[in-house]
């Protein structure tokens, strides 16, 4: 309850002009927010993904946002991730650009959506780097899977998240197991109909494995997207997280020390990394999913 209140506060946008505005409170929540968002800039991003490069673990990069409502504002974002494929081509660094559809025209409509997606992907094609659409709330999710199926047809660099906790998910997994895009396994960060889903619980843990499973028995490459150590215990027990079509990704922040002993079993790792003036929203979910994340962000932003 806590963490959806939190939620709920976060998308106020009286709060979030008010906190923008405020020449006091604002320096000091960047402040707090840097643990989990590399910055403002794409510099930012970039320089914080070479240094995770240069740790041994692979990195996707987002630029925050989501639900772009005009066209110009998705024509503004869609060239933003251009420029950082292209940024990250330059650099020789192999890594994977993440964003929700909602933030490159979902919201106009699916058609441009899909314009803007397939200049991505084939911007990306040329520069050696993969896609990963994130998957969003479940209103959105045959939507998102249907664009996926379409750029499937003529991209392979282009991969999706599915959301564990979701009902329909063992459907949605058999039916993209033929497409050859990655699959990002995720437990899921949105609030849905009691009927949808199942909450965070032993019982999502087995599915969450479950479907690892099924993913490699089709030898399919995968990304084990949690911080659970209960998840990443199990599969290493069977023997599943050395597997080279797998790899564990966390997000920027959060478990950075079981993300490098991890590496250190030969694991193949990833960091997600952020950046972009977006970053409120998604550090109060970073709090919201783990409230004691609260005290860890006050302490940084007291820190001298
Ligand atoms: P869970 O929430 O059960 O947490 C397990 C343990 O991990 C906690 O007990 C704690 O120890 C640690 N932990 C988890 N979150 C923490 C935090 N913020 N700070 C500190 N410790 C924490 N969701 C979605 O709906 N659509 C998407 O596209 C994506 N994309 C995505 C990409 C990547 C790379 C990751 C890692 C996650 C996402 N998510 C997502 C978010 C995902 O759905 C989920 O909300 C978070 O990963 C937290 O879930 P866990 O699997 O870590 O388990």
């Amino acid at each position: 309850r806590f963490s959806n209140s939190l939620k709920s506060i976060a998308r106020d946008q009286h709060l979030k002009t008010y906190l923008q505005n405020s020449s006091e409170l604002y320096p000091l929540l960047a402040k707090g927010a840097k643990r989990f968002v590399a910055g403002e800039r794409r510099e930012d991003g970039l320089v914080r993904a070479k240094e995770f490069h240069t740790q041994g673990h692979a990195v996707s990069l987002e630029y925050i946002g989501e639900n772009t409502i005009t066209k110009e504002e998705c024509v503004r974002s869609k060239e933003e991730f251009k420029g950082l494929i292209t940024d990250l081509g330059r650099l020789g660094m192999k890594a994977t650009v993440s964003f929700d559809l909602s933030h490159i025209g979902m919201m106009v409509s699916d058609d441009l959506a899909f314009i803007h997606l397939e200049e991505l992907a084939s911007a990306a094609a040329k520069n050696g780097i993969s896609l990963m659409i994130s998957m969003e709330e479940s209103q959105k999710t045959d939507r998102i899977l249907s664009l996926y199926k379409r750029i499937s047809k003529t991209h392979s660099n282009v991969g999706i998240t599915l959301q564990v906790h979701l009902n329909r998910t063992s459907i949605d997994l058999e039916d993209i197991l033929s497409l050859s895009g990655n699959i990002r396994l995720v437990k899921g960060a949105y609030q849905e109909g009691e009927e949808q889903y199942i909450p965070r619980s032993s019982e999502l843990n087995n599915r969450y494995i479950h479907f690892v499973t099924t993913c490699l028995e089709h030898d399919h490459p995968i990304s084990v997207a949690t911080h659970d150590e209960t998840i990443l215990t199990e599969l290493k027990k069977k023997d599943l997280l050395r597997n080279p079509r797998v790899e564990v990704e966390m997000l920027d922040g959060v478990r950075p020390d079981l993300l490098r002993r991890l590496h250190d079993e030969d694991v193949n790792t990833k960091v997600y990394v952020t950046y972009g003036s977006e970053w409120y929203l998604y550090v109060v979910h970073r709090i919201a999913e783990y409230p004691p994340n609260i005290y860890t962000f006050i302490s940084d932003v007291i820190e001298e």
